[in-house]
């Protein structure tokens, strides 16, 4: 049995939630008119409203005595100063770092993190200014149009969410490019239309071992060197952006033009290093430090406020409370704003790789459920298509709704709607449709007596159905930095409740050390015979009937 599940703390939650299980939020709203102040936090214009969650004043109460006993405010002291709080890779944590806007010293190792940072946010505005103002040229002397990034994971994920979420601050003759994925539509379908002479590519690689951004970043040189036929033009198209310098040199990218990442920043946690260099290219490094500024202003609001006033800490609880006492697996991301299109794609990886572990910190197989499945899509596209299942399906899918109040261009016949949509979806998960209500409403249409029992069943919506909802200003680089540092702080927060290490990612490797192994085989003529029938099967039917003419 665990630590965790035993204590005093977690039981009387246990008794708590069998209390506010029948409870309904209808009923809750009713009964106090001042709900909405009582559950909503602010930070600037950032308004977190919690109050359409199936909680009651005791149920913060006794969750923030949870995070009190789970020791959560030593353990954020220890990220923020550097401890090595990821202990299986013995290395400290300090995304912080990257976005920290005081004089302290930040140590590691006895030593201060704090002039290399500086040092590579000097590099990167001198290098992103030269791109933007085209005194950067390539080899043949035209100025830079296109930027490709080349990664995966963290090292794609974040540049490509927030240069997205920026897009409205980007230098329109500047067009950015990812790639991510090996499969060679990817990297063939970007190439199709740029020309190499005005292309620069970005590496971005923390270890510069990833298969996926090595066969890539071979690609585009070879794609580049077919045109260029000079090894040294390389040095004006390819960058890279990694903490394995010796291997990026090996791969031919010149010691100048490497951004070095630390081995204290993880990769999902990077967009604030140089792996957010197109991010600056893209909005300029005035605006890329604004972003650090708005999740400065997060990390300090997490660091200092108090537990029932803190915004990430709620949230995480919040969604604590779902996960292990009302059992739902799941939470959905829905934002209410095209450009936060890559979000939900952003915190999946971020939560789900941070919290996906079932080992705890001692060692221990957990006996409590752990990392949610994060899901989510831009709200309105979700309304068409899976929210069905969030109204009158089986299960309980909590969910963080996400909305500016006005954006760059904001007009008032498409924005109004958008916004109708976001307060009528809330109201509508927390209220429900009672039996009552849709009698009415089907007797006010005039249906028959037999369509009505047809019907009726199927137009009640049960509600109850928790939600949070996140508004702000306006999408711009502070509320960005705001809502990214929220998540993660958020992510950091439930780890620490569970007593698990977010910030190690051992369940990728099996699949990387097998597809080595396969890879040798694929290249043989002969059928393979070393693993089950399934995988033998596979290779086999593959290895037949793939063409024999593919290219390199
Ligand atoms: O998928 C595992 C992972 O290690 C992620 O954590 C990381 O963001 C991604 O691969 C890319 O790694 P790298 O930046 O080292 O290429």
């Amino acid at each position: 049995m665990s630590e965790l599940t035993e204590s005093t703390i977690w039981r009387t939650l246990q008794s708590h939630f069998e209390q506010i299980k029948p409870l309904h939020m209808r009923n809750m709203f009713a009964d106090d008119p001042a709900r909405f102040e009582r559950f909503s936090l602010h930070l600037d214009d950032l308004l977190f409203d919690f109050s359409k969650n199936r909680i009651t004043g005791e149920t913060i109460k006794l969750l923030c005595e949870l995070a009190e006993h789970c020791d959560l405010a030593d353990w954020i002291e220890k990220m923020f100063r550097g401890d090595a709080i990821n202990h299986t890779e013995q290395r400290a944590v300090l995304h912080t770092a990257l976005r920290n806007q005081n004089n302290n010293k930040i140590e590691v190792e006895n030593q201060d993190v704090m002039p290399e940072v500086r040092a590579m946010l000097d590099k990167m505005r001198l290098f992103s200014e030269q791109i933007r103002s085209r005194h950067w040229r390539g080899y043949t002397n035209q100025p830079i149009t296109d930027v490709v990034n080349i990664g995966v994971g963290g090292s794609d994920l974040g540049p490509l969410m927030a240069s997205e979420a920026l897009h409205s601050y980007a230098l329109h003759d500047l067009k950015l490019h990812f790639v991510s994925n090996v499969d060679e539509n990817h990297i063939g379908d970007t190439l199709e239309s740029l020309k190499p002479e005005t292309t620069l590519f970005i590496i971005a690689s923390k270890s510069f071992t990833t298969q996926d951004t090595l066969v890539n970043a071979r690609t585009a040189r070879r794609w580049f060197l077919k045109r260029a036929d000079d090894n040294a033009a390389i040095g004006k198209h390819f960058i890279a952006v990694s903490n394995n310098i010796e291997a990026a040199v090996e791969f031919g990218i010149h010691e100048d033009n490497i951004f070095k990442m630390w081995d204290w920043v993880g990769g999902r946690y990077s967009m604030w290093s140089a792996v957010g260099l197109s991010i600056a290219i893209s909005i300029g490094m005035d605006n890329f430090e604004q972003m650090l500024k708005g999740a400065y202003q997060m990390d300090e609001h997490f660091r200092t406020t108090p537990f029932e006033q803190n915004i990430p800490v709620i949230l995480a609880l919040l969604g604590i409370w779902y996960n292990n006492f009302f059992n739902s697996q799941t939470y959905a991301i829905l934002p209410y704003d095209q450009h936060l299109r890559y979000l939900p794609d952003y915190l999946r990886q971020a939560d789900m790789e941070s919290n996906g572990k079932r080992i705890d910190r001692n060692g221990h197989l957990v006996n409590y459920n752990t990392g949610p499945v994060a899901f989510g899509q831009l709200g309105i596209t979700g309304q068409h298509a899976f929210y069905q299942l969030m109204h009158q399906g089986t299960k309980l899918i909590p969910a963080d709704i996400i909305a500016p109040i006005t954006n760059w261009q904001c007009i008032r016949s498409h924005h109004r709607v958008l916004m109708a949509n976001v307060f009528a979806q809330t109201e509508a998960f927390m209220r429900g449709k009672t039996e009552q209500e849709a009698k009415a409403e089907l007797e006010a249409e005039g249906v028959s007596a037999e369509l009505m029992e047809v019907l009726l069943p199927n137009k009640i919506f049960p509600g109850n159905k928790p939600t949070n909802t996140i508004l702000f200003n306006t999408l711009d680089p502070v509320s960005l930095g705001r809502l990214i540092a929220m998540y993660e702080h958020k992510f950091f927060v439930q780890g620490i409740i569970w007593n698990i290490n977010s910030f190690d990612q051992w369940g990728v490797e099996l699949g990387k050390q097998l597809a080595k192994t396969v890879l040798d085989e694929l290249d043989g003529p002969e059928p393979t015979s070393a693993h089950d029938s399934s995988t033998n099967g596979l290779i086999n039917y593959y290895k037949k009937m793939r063409p024999s003419n593919e290219p390199e």
